[in-house]
């Protein structure tokens, strides 16, 4: 059975964190908010704890896990070989949404790394997240809180849907702040790489390091027109139960584009939804328009882009047609997650 827990981040209740804390230490699974999306915790140093996780999730072993930590010295009993740039980078942006891999000690269990020899890791900057680490003094392993292939959860309530029964404890507390995931980093090369955009904009890193790189898969350009570049099943990832289809270009020319393809699908029968901006949810009709805000703000956007992804479903749509928008800043983890939800069936124009 599942203990609900609520704490609030202004007023934290710390016998609550004991408790939760006493849960992790026994190795057992906790699910926490971060400030990115909710994560489901196990001691990091307990292999059998963190296998746990991979069965709640139903997450495949090959998939590694992101260790947390609440103070910054205790990435030294995680990892070696870290650059002095590195070190600088921890200073700027922890605690916060950057999770660095690097390679890994011998404390680190192989299950957290899925065997490999690098380990991820990242202080989030969640008040509770950090009161419940310090509380257990352990690293603590946590993937996103939802089951494997659903978007992740910025809210409590995406957790219990996905998680209820699964898991020993959830804390429920607010939404997520920034909504997509923490920004992965290797730092085993230099410049760093991108290995997984996110809260920490590419800018950012840019500003503060000179350069830094990012993995060609993450950039691979799409093919145009109407045929969707097949993706293989291990690509699909965040995903609706609907088909979700993106498509980019000029704002005007997506609007057109969209509510032709809803015709069709609604021409077949099929219960359409749209994924639009405040600058266009009114001017399509006929489909179930979700907003995710203003185009302009692409932090609103990331902050409502999973919990629409699963109101979609709520609403039973069939078929979700995506607006696209800029790539830029923050921008670039919110189309990183759109197209992977879409299974990289883009449409563009
Ligand atoms: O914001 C976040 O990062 C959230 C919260 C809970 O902290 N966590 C999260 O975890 O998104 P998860 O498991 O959903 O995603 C972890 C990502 C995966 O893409 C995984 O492949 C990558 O980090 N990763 C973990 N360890 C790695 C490693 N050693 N080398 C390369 N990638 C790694
Ligand atoms: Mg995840």
């Amino acid at each position: 059975k599942t203990e609900i827990l609520k704490i609030d981040e202004n007023n934290i209740d710390f016998e609550k964190i004991k408790y939760a804390a006493k849960v992790l230490k026994e190795g057992g699974l906790v699910v926490f908010p971060t400030e990115t999306v909710y994560g489901l915790g196990a001691d990091a140093l307990n292999g059998k704890a963190v296998l746990k996780i991979f069965e709640a999730k139903g997450r495949p072993s090959d998939n590694p896990l992101i260790v947390h930590i609440a103070c910054k010295e205790e990435i030294y009993n995680l990892m070696v070989d870290i650059p002095c740039d590195a070190l600088k980078l921890m200073d700027k942006f922890w605690p916060g949404p950057l999770t660095l891999v690097g390679k890994k000690t011998s404390n680190v269990p192989d299950s957290v790394t899925a065997g490999l020899d690098t380990v991820a890791v990242r202080m989030p900057k969640n008040k509770i997240a950090l009161s419940l680490i310090e509380e257990a003094k352990l690293p603590v392993a946590a993937p996103s809180a939802n089951l494997s292939g659903r978007p992740s959860p910025t809210t409590a309530k995406h957790v219990i849907d996905d998680l209820n029964g699964r898991v020993d404890v959830i804390i429920e507390a607010g939404n997520s702040d920034i909504g997509v995931e923490s920004t992965v980093l290797d730092i085993t090369l230099w410049p760093p790489v991108i290995l997984r955009p996110g809260g920490v904009s590419k800018e950012q890193l840019e500003e503060f390091l000179g350069k830094v790189d990012v993995d060609p898969s993450l950039t691979e350009k799409d093919l145009d027109g109407l045929i969707p570049k097949s993706p293989g099943m291990k690509y699909k990832h965040y995903s609706p139960k609907a088909e979700l289809i993106v498509v980019e270009g000029e704002v005007s020319d997506v609007v057109g584009k969209i509510n032709a393809i809803a015709g069709e699908y609604k021409e077949k029968g099929l219960s359409v939804g749209v994924l639009s901006t405040e600058q266009t949810k009114n001017l399509y009709n006929g489909a179930v328009v979700i907003s995710l805000g203003d185009r302009l703000e692409p932090e609103t956007i990331a902050s409502n882009l999973f919990k629409a992804l699963r109101d979609f479903d709520d609403l039973g749509v069939q078929i979700i047609l995506a607006e696209a928008i800029d790539d830029k800043g923050i921008g670039f983890a919110v189309m990183n997650r759109m197209r992977k939800a879409a299974g990289y069936k883009i449409i563009h124009i």
